[in-house]
């Protein structure tokens, strides 16, 4: 590609770009991080996007989740740790019920800054530029906090690489291993109506576990290789320039920062500056897909980042919203439908659904999540697709976010343990519901349902 270098982002416009108050401190940091080693390895990146192409032929199925934002403040070894547990616990629910291997991708190590509709934020008289993600500025209300900084990128970049390194720690030391089921969170099931629904899926995993081993006489090959790969949105290109990079015995250009970058909603314009980025990368790379994309801004998007159909590398992640996905998603299958090399589609059924309550809190309905969900299963069958995985924000707690869930939990228990700084998540219960609806969809979808284990309607719930 001879167009296209790590900074020719820059001769397009970049929506929510951000300008510091000394340009020549961002270009130095910028020229600092690009000296400073990768996060991630090319083979890494190459294995996820060949593990995304045989989700996009229903081979596997993806799960990616975590924060809306990460902070800097809460880098630390028990956050960490609950994510990869919700994520791991949700990726075997989902095994179970789909009957195909789970790609694991979170949220994390580096989903630090955040489009935001608004520039500025006015509290008592007084407007502040508004907080856009700990890699740009803090979320103190005050001038200092919110002027953009750009050491905060080596912050960022910091923060990154101890999450990444301390993920790692627990794969290589068995953390992950589905023996030890002790390690695992099941504080989450001591009053749940789903408690016995996981356990028998949970004993199912552990007999087939011990079948297989009495029968090849030791643990199968790969039962150690359950893997995490990393994501977020590459929203602050100087940021993801930095950390580009050619690689020994590699052609072209890989973004080292994370695994699996994404653009978001607003910035993904077929003539601006993410797009111009994200189409010289080799990694695998998303795109959220929201109400208002058109079905031939789609196929631009389309031809400028995956114009040789390249299997893996583009995933279509939809939120639109329970009462809007059935209008607008037809026609964007249609769109994209490419019979040599189908893209992935992917439902991120929170960002469509938020709502603010009457008390001015930012929350999402339960019920409308599993909805969006449950249309996306059926319209991508209905219209000869497939729905490849699922996009989820949720934290590894008992956080009180999201209204609804099994438990009921209504507007006003949200303020017991409310601890986004952005986007209300599912909490550790709800997150598991949501994977055994899934996995009990998808069973159904494959045909193999039976009486008992059929597939329920979010309506058919049980509930307080
Ligand atoms: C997000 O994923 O946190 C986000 C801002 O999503 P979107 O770009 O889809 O609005
Ligand atoms: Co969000």
């Amino acid at each position: 590609m001879t167009d296209w270098s790590p900074d020719s982002w820059r001769t397009k416009h970049a929506a929510q770009a951000v300008v510091y108050p000394c340009q020549e401190e961002g270009e130095r940091v910028v020229e600092q991080l690009s000296k400073l080693p990768p996060l991630v390895t090319s083979w890494e990146v190459l294995g996820l996007k060949s593990q995304l192409a045989e989700a996009a032929r229903g081979e596997r199925f993806l799960l990616q989740g975590g924060d809306c934002a990460e902070s800097f403040a809460a880098c630390d070894a028990a956050t960490i740790a609950n994510k990869i547990k919700i994520l791991l616990q949700m990726s075997l629910v989902l095994v179970h019920g789909a009957q195909r291997r789970v790609v694991r991708v979170g949220r994390f190590a580096g989903q630090y800054a955040k489009p935001r509709t608004e520039e500025f934020e006015t509290r008592h008289g007084v407007t502040l530029p508004t907080y856009r993600g700990d890699l740009i500025n803090r979320s103190e209300f005050t001038p200092e906090a919110r002027r953009p900084d750009p050491q905060a990128m080596l912050r960022g970049y910091e923060r990154a690489a101890l999450t990444i390194n301390f993920i790692r720690a627990l794969v290589v030391g068995g953390f992950v291993d589905p023996h030890h089921l002790d390690y695992w969170n099941l504080d989450w099931l001591k009053d749940s109506p789903m408690a016995g629904e996981y356990r028998r899926i949970a004993r199912t995993i552990g007999d087939s576990l011990q079948f297989t081993e009495s029968l090849v006489g030791g643990y199968p090959g790969g039962i150690h290789g359950i893997e995490f790969f990393t994501s977020h949105e590459g929203l602050h290109l100087p940021y993801e320039q930095a950390q580009t990079r050619q690689v020994p015995r590699q052609h072209g250009w890989f973004n080292l920062s994370t695994h699996f970058p994404w653009i978001g909603m607003r910035t993904a314009d077929p003539d601006g500056a993410h797009v111009e980025y994200f189409r010289g990368i080799r990694n695998p790379i998303g795109v959220k897909v929201g109400p208002n994309l058109s079905a031939e801004c789609l196929q631009r998007l389309i031809q400028a980042l995956n114009p040789e159909s390249e299997p893996g590398r583009l995933t279509l992640i939809h939120r639109f919203g329970s009462e809007r996905i059935a209008d607008r998603l037809p026609r964007l299958i249609e769109a994209a439908r490419s019979p040599e090399s189908p893209v992935l589609w992917c439902c991120d059924p929170m960002h469509g659904n938020t709502r603010t309550t009457s008390g001015g809190i930012k929350t999402r309905n339960f019920d409308e999540i599993l909805s969006e969900l449950d249309q996306a299963f059926e319209i991508h069958r209905n219209h000869g697709s497939r729905l490849g995985g699922v996009h989820v924000e949720l934290a590894g707690e008992a956080v009180t976010e999201c209204v609804g869930g099994a438990r009921g939990l209504r507007e006003d228990d949200l303020h017991h343990a409310y601890r986004s700084y952005l986007d209300p998540r599912l909490n550790y219960e709800q997150a598991m519901e949501l994977a055994l609806f899934a996995a009990r969809k998808m069973r159904a979808l494959n045909g193999q349902a039976t009486g008992a284990e059929g597939f329920h309607s979010p309506e058919a719930h049980s509930r307080r």
